[in-house]
């Protein structure tokens, strides 16, 4: 069988060495107490494919909780554990977390007349799992060490570049496997085979989406649009219907879809150009994935995805402030309009606002001052604090928040670009308020 191919090599070559020398002790460990050790899943897939993920799995053939228990003595750590489902988390020293799961054996005595094909308890753990590519496994006992175990042709479907369920129920078991085919089948770039893509549309056809909870439709919907290709992932949702099973009014339309395809612009646009600050991006694909309702189907469409009252409400205002936001920037004069003012209407937008209405607004002059607000305004800064105003005698108040924004808008607007200037700005502003005569050092000459 192909299963016997080694990945000592790959293990060798693609992880850092710290991770490598892990998985040996787990090993070690694991033979110490009986057991047999792997590492499964998206770790095995994607050390195929040479992309990097240092998100460990293991399947203990034994008692998972005491071989973490064992694992975070040796290392150094702590566990975590979940006595009924058998699994921890063992939370290493060095900041490193390992997942342990156990394949229990008691599930597999078949009937002793029945001839005993390979039902050992790792191939029933990988079984139950969503798609081949995630259905593999690494030996990690010293005398297998590197060993790959791959039951269901995972080899081939990575090589093909397929994304297959093991068996047909895998969506009625778990309908959220749907968005899970869809996001690696965009991030990979693979395809969904035709019969999985058959019993997908036939799961969305029979309403298995209905029957998923709010908060686990929006946990999917919110992992697609932070992984690799937001857009790509929801033209396929539309395409399979399965937005529309969602919730009727999210499917798409040419208007959306061009807003969706701005935003993903947008987003690496600005992506490129900064790391900080980040904006939360399924909060600008939403937008689009919203544009053109009116807010109470904005509720509804809340409402089927479980959002909190709190979430629901910063939602529905960041709508509100972008619309109240882009009449103006509009008509912001990006050849004559003052710096000043384009900053100031911004200002107070989030971050995913202020891309989102670059998104919305593809007329070249509105993505010319968002940008400039982006690249240039936004971090300027006076160089001038309330400390100074009251260093001039200045008492505290409101007044300070109305001289240091006039001092801003000067420094904007080019005129008062250094401290000098802007202090002496500042001190003309609070002598007005205060009379020569208070200010220290300025008392009038006779
Ligand atoms: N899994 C599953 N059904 C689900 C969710 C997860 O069968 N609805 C299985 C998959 O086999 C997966 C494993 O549980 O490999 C771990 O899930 P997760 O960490 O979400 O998957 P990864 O494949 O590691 O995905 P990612 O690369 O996005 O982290």
């Amino acid at each position: 069988r192909r299963g016997e191919r080694s990945m000592a090599g790959h293990l060798r070559d693609r992880l850092p060495k710290g991770l490598l020398a892990l998985l040996k002790r787990a090993g070690s460990l694991a033979k110490s107490m009986g057991y047999e050790a792997y590492v499964v899943g998206g770790f095995v897939r994607d050390l195929i494919l040479g992309r990097p993920n240092l998100d460990l799995d293991l399947v203990v053939e034994g008692d998972g909780i005491l071989f973490a228990e064992a694992m975070a003595r040796e290392l150094g750590g702590r566990v975590k554990s979940h006595h009924k489902f058998q699994t921890a988390a063992v939370l290493l020293h060095d900041g490193n977390r390992v997942d342990v799961a156990t394949a229990r054996l008691e599930y597999y005595e078949y009937p002793a007349a029945l001839p005993t094909v390979e039902l050992s308890s790792i191939k029933m753990d990988l079984y139950r799992r969503d798609f081949t590519i995630n259905a593999l496994a690494i030996h990690l006992s010293p005398e297998r060490f590197g060993r790959l175990v791959d039951f269901f042709d995972a080899q081939r479907d990575l090589k093909d570049r397929m994304i297959r369920v093991l068996h047909s129920l895998s969506f009625v078991e778990d309908p959220t496997r749907i968005l899970r085919a869809i996001r690696f089948e965009q991030r990979f770039h693979f395809k969904i085979g035709a019969q999985t893509e058959r019993l997908i549309r036939n799961a969305i056809a029979n309403q298995f989406v209905h029957k998923l909870s709010g908060p686990r439709v929006f946990h999917e919907m919110r992992h697609i649009m932070e992984d690799d290709r937001p857009l790509a992932s929801i033209r396929r949702m539309d395409e399979l219907k399965l937005l529309a099973a969602i919730h009727p009014d999210l499917a798409l339309d040419p208007r959306k879809d061009e807003v969706l395809a701005e935003a993903e612009r947008v987003i690496t646009w600005y992506a490129l150009l900064y790391v900080e600050p980040k904006p939360e991006v399924w909060r600008i694909y939403f937008l689009g994935l919203c544009a053109g309702m009116e807010d109470d189907q904005v509720q509804g469409v809340a409402r089927r995805l479980g959002f909190s009252k709190h979430l629901e409400e910063s939602f529905l205002a960041l709508r509100h402030s972008i619309r109240n936001t882009a009449q103006q920037i509009f008509e912001w004069d990006y050849r004559r309009g003052l710096h000043s003012e384009l900053y100031f209407l911004l200002k107070d937008l989030p971050l995913e606002g202020v891309l989102y209405l670059m998104a919305r607004n593809p007329k070249e002059t509105v993505q010319r001052s968002i940008s400039l607000f982006l690249t240039t305004l936004r971090t300027l800064r006076v160089e001038l604090a309330g400390a100074d105003l009251k260093a001039m005698g200045l008492p505290p108040g409101p007044r300070y928040a109305q001289i240091l924004r006039a001092v801003t808008a000067a420094m904007l607007d080019g005129k008062a670009t250094c401290r000098a200037e802007q202090m002496a700005l500042a001190k003309r502003m609070a002598e007005k308020d205060m009379g020569l005569e208070w200010m220290p050092g300025a008392a009038p000459t006779p």
